[in-house]
């Protein structure tokens, strides 16, 4: 027997259904963004909850309250008078044959409303158990600890992906999980830029003992490699580096440098500078611009550009050279250089998953530019897959769907970086090359606002300024209702899932990403893919 917790008394279907609650002790259960059913002849409204309001019969009553010590007015009150009402949000509603469907009417007067069950979640959103392996559980309801809601990780690669949040709410812990659960389903390949180390090897964990989680080149094995930027710090911290990253200046383009303008100041014309070199020097434009030391007024006439711009470009290049990671360039460098992005993608085509590590290299500056520049260039790459697909049909040249996974993404993708580095242009031709973009943040303000409203699916936890909210919610349905909820969330481990990838909006408690996941990753629990079958047998 499902539990009743109100009866439905009124409302609308633009503004939501208003709930009777029960009673003074379920008005204490119930919270915002809480799901609950409403129970009808022709079938259930699954709905959130997004307020809830005190009421009284009679105004007058609030005229004289009762005193705290007059106990049998409240209780004779509490009985008739006073009484407290839900907002609900009818989100879908299962029919006959359980199948959701979009909510196009509303229950009758009085229709009981119901706590959900875990039947109805798994109707809902899936099942992990089913063999496709597209549902992958990613927490549980409000209060409902041992129920699993599932996201549909197919649906979550067709298009790309945010997780919002303020610091510490949970974002990076949640990141691994969904990538985890890509890895370990076959959904995708997946590019994760790790800018602190908390994706590969291992992470520290939030608590007073230096607890650490394991990351996932110690979860999946070889189904993932480490790429790192310093092989050092990856060694030091009890990992050896699949391929150590070495780049010559040859792979910069100017377009990762423009990626870059708001981070070193750069003024646009000294944007306009590195064009002009760019056009006479081709591919050598930076090593030529980095030689010239003493002689850069004459560079700049020879160019025709303006000598302060050169100098300013100049000057800020500069530190380029300090980053060991980038060897100046000679035929023998570049040959050896090149095969970085050639062992990428022969990685990517055997479908594992790629962990960049940048070690103690943590500056903002290093992470836009190398992951401006791997990004360009293995987007060029699928480019040409995709292509050589298209032309043969075979299903063998058919590219992995790939996901690149990045924080501080407003840094890549605000109005104007978007507009003109890769990044932005991977969420705005949505798909069309097999790669979507997995980007994480906690002022998604920043980002621009065309591409947010681009994402397929969000998860957004806790965001404190107003126009972080305003800006994930643009362009979503049910925006005034939501954003109560999303102002309801805890600090931490609690996220409003909405979008692409889920059937309707709900919030959740993440699953804890800890020893009982790492068990039901375990490979006893994992039949090998056809794919692999395929391979073994062929
Ligand atoms: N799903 C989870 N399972 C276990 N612990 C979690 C989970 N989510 C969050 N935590 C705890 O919360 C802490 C903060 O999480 P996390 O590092 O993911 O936050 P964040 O949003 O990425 O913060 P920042 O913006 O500072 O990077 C973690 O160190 C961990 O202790
Ligand atoms: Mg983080």
């Amino acid at each position: 027997m499902k539990k009743i917790v109100g009866h439905i008394t009124g409302g609308s279907l633009s503004d939501g259904l208003v709930m009777r609650i029960r009673s003074s002790e379920i008005l204490n259960e119930l919270k915002a963004g809480k799901f609950v059913a409403i129970e009808t002849a022709q079938g259930t409204f699954f709905s959130l909850l997004t307020d809830l309001k005190l009421e009284v019969s009679n105004h007058d009553i609030l005229l004289f309250p009762p005193q705290s010590h007059e106990h049998l007015l409240k209780r004779f009150l509490q009985d008739k008078d006073i009484y407290a009402t839900a907002l609900l949000r009818p989100l879908i509603m299962l029919g006959a044959e359980r199948r959701p469907l979009p909510v196009k009417s509303i229950p009758s007067h009085f229709a009981p409303v119901v706590e959900v069950s875990k039947a109805d979640i798994a109707a809902i959103f899936g099942d992990e158990t089913e063999e496709s392996k597209r549902y992958f559980n990613i927490g549980s309801p409000l209060d409902m600890d041992d129920v699993a809601v599932c996201i549909n990780l197919e649906r979550l690669t067709e298009r790309s992906t945010g997780i919002f949040g303020k610091t510490g709410t949970g974002k990076t812990f949640l990141t691994r999980l969904v990538l985890a659960g890509l890895i370990h389903n076959d959904k995708a390949v997946t590019l994760i830029f790790d800018m602190h180390s908390e994706y590969g090897l291992q992470a520290r964990k939030e608590s007073n003992t230096h607890a650490f989680v394991k990351g996932l080149k110690t979860l999946f094995g070889n189904k993932v490699a480490i790429f790192s930027l310093d092989p050092v710090s990856t060694r030091r911290r009890g990992g050896q580096p699949d391929v150590t990253i070495t780049l010559s200046y040859q792979s910069i383009a100017v377009e990762d440098i423009i990626a870059l303008q708001e981070e070193l100041n750069l003024h646009p014309t000294a944007c306009e500078a590195a064009h002009l070199i760019a056009v006479r020097y081709k591919k050598d434009w930076l090593g030529v611009l980095l030689q010239q030391g003493e002689r850069l007024k004459d560079f700049a006439q020879e160019l025709g550009a303006h000598p302060e711009s050169i100098a300013a470009l100049y000057r800020k290049l500069r530190a380029i050279e300090r980053l060991p990671f980038f060897v100046p360039d000679s035929s023998e460098n570049n040959k050896n250089r090149e095969d970085v992005f050639d062992a990428m993608m022969e990685y990517i085509d055997r479908g594992v998953s790629i962990v960049i590590e940048f070690g103690n290299y943590t500056s903002l500056f290093c992470y836009l530019l190398l992951a401006n520049i791997i990004t360009r260039r293995i987007h060029t790459l699928y480019v040409q897959k995709t292509e050589k697909f298209l032309g043969t049909h075979l299903k063998q040249d058919e590219p992995k769907k790939l996901i690149i996974a990045i924080e501080e993404a407003h840094k890549f993708l605000n109005v104007q970086a978007a507009r003109q580095t890769i990044f932005g242009s991977i969420a705005r031709e949505m798909r069309k090359y097999y790669v979507s973009l997995l980007v994480v943040d906690q002022r998604p303000s920043g980002i621009d606002p065309e591409i947010v409203s681009q994402l397929g699916t969000k998860i957004i936890a806790q965001l404190s300024d107003d126009r972080d909210i305003q800006a994930v919610l643009t362009g979503v349905n049910n925006a005034t209702q939501l954003r109560s909820v999303l102002a309801s969330l805890e600090t931490k481990k609690q996220v409003l899932v909405l979008g692409h990838a889920v059937t309707m909006p709900v919030v959740i408690e993440t699953r804890s990403y800890d020893e009982q996941f790492y068990q039901a990753l375990a490979p006893k629990n994992r039949r090998p893919s056809q794919e692999v079958i395929d391979e073994l047998y062929l």
